[in-house]
């Protein structure tokens, strides 16, 4: 049986599964594709969580967890993912058509959410890569901008091409009859290239230690009292941003302890 045939055939789902429907695959480089499924009545997550998932072209399936990149309002969910060329899932996960299944465990978990940060003023979102994913979520959900002011996503990438899935994300944001409002003025889009020529041809470590980013936006420097972070990236770079949190007198926080700074590591490899 070819693996067209297994994903696209009727799937009678494991107990702990849901075997959901892609409805949209959009595909941004050649390692970077975002998908859309059918969404259980049943299942409820909070912005910024993530979920495990796989596809039914094995006895036991392989499952990787995937930040939800939708919001908790919406009636689909969207994912962000990498393309790895050996990835035991994301080598069959990248050639997914609309219509096929795909399988989703049933319980949402993380850190990247709102109950686990104490009140604030500003809220800074640092991403690299798909680490953007938790945020698309976040940025879209009406409660971001219910609890605080202004909202800052970072996002550093290699080269330009890797930048469309965030400006996408946020044009319609702004746009958006449910949200647009709200952000207007107060989301704010701040990228970084390392890898190609650009405004700001950094990482965005580097863009917040040496004050770029309080510069171009016209706020104050990274600051426990009023600023609450969210990290999501490549493992370095959760530490190096962890660090930088940390030397400002910043303490990390959880779902059970709610703190100033929350970190979670964009997972597909
Ligand atoms: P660099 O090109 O200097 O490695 P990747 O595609 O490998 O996940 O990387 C995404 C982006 O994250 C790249 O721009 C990369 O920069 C950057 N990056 C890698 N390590 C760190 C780090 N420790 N802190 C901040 N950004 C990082």
């Amino acid at each position: 049986m070819s693996l067209d045939s297994i994903l696209s055939a009727p799937f009678l789902a494991p107990a702990n599964c849901h075997a959901q429907t892609v409805t949209e695959v959009e595909h941004f480089t050649d390692r970077l594709f975002r998908f859309r499924m059918t969404r259980p009545a049943s299942f409820r997550f909070r912005s910024g969580e993530f979920v495990m998932i796989g596809l039914p072209n094995a006895e036991k399936p392989v499952f990787r967890a995937y930040s939800i990149a939708s919001p908790s309002w919406d009636d689909t969910l969207e994912f962000y993912s990498i393309k790895v060329p050996d990835g035991p899932l994301t080598e069959h996960l990248q050639n997914v058509k609309i219509g096929d299944t795909v399988l989703m465990r049933k319980k949402p978990t993380g850190t990247l959410v709102l109950d686990a940060l104490l009140p604030g003023k500003r809220l800074y979102m640092m991403s690299t890569g798909t680490g953007i994913a938790p945020f698309a979520s976040l940025i879209r959900d009406p409660e971001t901008y219910e609890k605080f002011e202004q909202v800052v996503v970072l996002h550093g990438c290699r080269e330009k091409p890797e930048l469309a899935y965030g400006e996408e994300l946020v044009a319609q944001t702004l746009a958006d009859p449910l949200v647009g409002e709200l952000a207007q003025g107060r989301l704010h889009h701040y990228t970084c290239l390392t890898r190609e020529s650009h405004p700001r041809q950094m990482r965005i470590t580097q863009a917040l230690e040496q004050g770029y980013v309080s510069r171009d936006l016209g706020m104050p420097p990274l600051d426990p009292t009023d600023d609450r972070v969210m990290i999501c990236g490549s493992i370095d770079m959760l530490r190096d941003c962890r660090a930088m949190c940390e030397a400002t007198g910043m303490t990390e926080g959880s779902n059970s302890a709610p703190g100033i700074f929350v970190v979670e590591r964009a997972f597909v490899d």
